[in-house]
C-alpha cells in the first residue's frame, strides 16, 4: 500500500500547490458535495483536450493508443487505491455514483436475490433506486438501523440471498460503517452481496477501504478530488453475470438481427460504459489517485475536531463525531438558512438543509434544517480562523 504515514511532510504541502488558485478570502467547506479540483488534476483535463483529444477503445493512431493506456492506468490505479487485484475486481465509469447505483441494481440476476437491504441513513441516490427496485421487482425491501457510530444493526438471517447496498460514510454526519467487513462476510455465507455506496469515504478515509471484500465499491470523481465522473469497482465473477439495461455503442462484442453479445474477458467493464466516455474525466483521474497518494488525512482530521469544538462552544447542536470531514450541526436560536447566508457573506461556503436524506431526517429522526461544514485538504488555518470569527457573530445573535 502506498498510503503516506501521518508524519511524513512533503517539503510543500499540497494545498499551498494544488490550490494557490484559492484566494485567501474563499473558505471552501463544501467538500461533501464536491471537493476542490487540484491543479494537477485541471491540468491534465485540459492537456487531454490540446494533445490527446481521442476516443478510448475504438482507434490505433498515436493519441488513441495514448488515450487506450492512460484508461488502462487509471482502472489499475483505482484498484491499487482500494487495495484489489485485477485478477478480482474491474474498475467501470459512468457519470456519478447515482447511475453507477442505478446502472447496477438494474443489471443484477435478481433471480438469485429476493430482498434488498439498505440503511436509515442512506442519500436519496441509494434509498429510492432501492424502492423503486423492489416495488418494480416486487422484492422484499428493509431498512436497517445503524448505530451512533455508524455500524449497521442487522441479524445474519436477513441476509439470505439480500442485495445490501449501503454508504460507508454517511453524508449527513460523517458516520462510518465500522462493522463493513463482518457484514461482506455474513451476506456472502448467506448467499447475498454488498455494493458499497463509497463516495464520502473516497475523498477523506481511501485507507479505510483498504482490502475490502466488497462486491462493488461506487464513487464520485469529483467527491475525491477529481473531474465530474463516475468510478466503481467491481468483482469480476458478479460483472459477469450483470445485463445492464443501459446498453449501445462499445457494450458488445458482436450484434445480430435478434441477438447480441456482451463483452467480456479484458473488455468485462465495457458493458457497463455504453456509449463514448468521459475521456478527459477519465484521462485526470490518473493525477487525481496520484494526489490521494500525497494527501494528509491526519492534518483534514486535525481541522476538522477543531471545527466540532468552536461548532460546540457557538452553542450548536453538533451531530457529527470530532474527528469527521463531515461537521454537521443546526443552532437552537438560529435557522440554518440564515446561519449558511451569515456564512456566506464573509465567502465561507457551507451546505444547508437535508442533504438528500429527507427519509431519515424528516421521518425517521426528525431534525429542523442542519448546517454542514465538510473540510477537505485544501484547508488551512486560515479558513478555520474566519470560520471562528463569524461562529462568534452568529453566537452574539442569541
Ligand atoms: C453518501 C452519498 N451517496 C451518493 C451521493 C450521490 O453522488 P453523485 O451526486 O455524485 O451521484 C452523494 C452525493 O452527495 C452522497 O453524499
Amino acid at each position: 500500500m502506498f498510503w503516506k504515514s501521518s508524519n511524513q511532510k512533503s517539503p510543500l504541502p499540497s494545498s499551498q500547490t494544488e490550490f494557490s488558485y484559492l484566494s485567501l478570502q474563499d473558505h471552501y467547506f463544501d467538500t461533501a458535495c464536491q471537493t476542490l479540483r487540484p491543479q494537477s488534476v485541471i491540468d491534465a483535463e485540459c492537456a487531454y483536450y490540446t494533445q490527446n483529444n481521442a476516443c478510448g477503445g475504438r482507434s490505433s493512431y498515436q493519441w488513441a493508443k495514448m488515450v487506450d493506456q492512460r484508461i488502462s492506468l487509471v482502472r489499475r490505479s483505482f484498484l491499487d487505491v482500494l487495495g484489489l487485484s485485477t485478477r478480482d475486481y474491474v474498475t467501470f465509469f459512468g457519470l456519478n455514483t447515482t447511475q453507477s447505483i442505478n446502472t447496477l441494481l438494474w443489471a443484477l440476476p435478481w433471480d438469485e436475490y429476493d430482498t434488498i437491504i439498505t440503511s436509515d441513513i442512506e442519500h436519496n441516490s441509494v434509498f429510492l433506486p432501492v424502492m423503486k427496485v423492489a416495488q418494480k421487482l416486487s422484492k422484499r425491501r428493509h431498512i436497517l438501523e445503524r448505530d451512533e457510530q455508524g455500524a449497521l444493526l442487522y441479524e445474519k438471517t436477513q441476509l439470505t440471498n439480500a442485495v445490501i447496498i449501503i454508504n460507508t460514510t454517511s453524508n449527513i454526519d460523517g458516520r462510518e460503517l465500522l462493522n463493513r467487513e463482518q457484514l461482506i462476510q455474513d451476506a456472502h455465507a448467506e448467499g447475498g452481496v454488498v455494493i458499497l455506496d463509497a463516495c464520502q469515504t473516497l475523498g477523506h478515509n481511501p485507507q479505510m477501504l483498504s482490502k475490502t471484500q466488497a462486491d462493488a465499491i461506487l464513487g464520485s470523481g469529483h467527491k475525491m478530488y477529481g473531474p465530474s465522473l463516475g468510478i466503481g469497482a467491481i468483482r469480476r465473477s458478479l460483472a459477469e453475470k450483470l445485463d445492464p439495461l443501459t446498453i449501445g455503442g462499445g457494450t458488445v462484442s458482436g450484434v445480430s438481427e435478434h441477438r447480441y453479445t456482451l463483452l467480456s474477458g479484458d473488455d468485462l467493464p465495457l458493458r457497463l460504459e455504453a456509449g463514448l466516455q468521459q475521456w478527459a474525466g477519465i484521462w485526470a483521474m490518473k493525477e487525481t489517485l496520484e494526489f490521494l497518494k500525497q494527501a494528509d488525512w491526519h492534518q483534514e482530521r486535525a481541522f476538522a475536531t477543531q471545527v466540532h469544538k468552536l461548532l460546540q462552544k457557538s452553542g450548536a447542536t453538533v451531530l457529527s463525531q470530532p474527528y469527521s470531514s463531515v461537521q454537521t450541526c443546526y443552532f437552537p436560536h438560529l435557522e440554518s438558512s440564515l446561519v449558511g447566508d451569515l456564512l456566506a457573506k464573509k465567502n465561507i461556503m457551507v451546505r444547508t438543509g437535508y442533504f438528500c436524506c429527507h427519509y431519515y431526517l424528516t421521518e425517521k429522526h426528525p431534525l429542523p434544517h442542519l448546517v454542514r461544514i465538510s473540510l477537505g485538504q485544501h484547508t488551512q488555518d486560515s479558513d478555520i480562523e474566519a470560520l471562528e470569527k463569524s461562529l462568534q457573530t452568529i453566537q452574539a445573535l442569541r
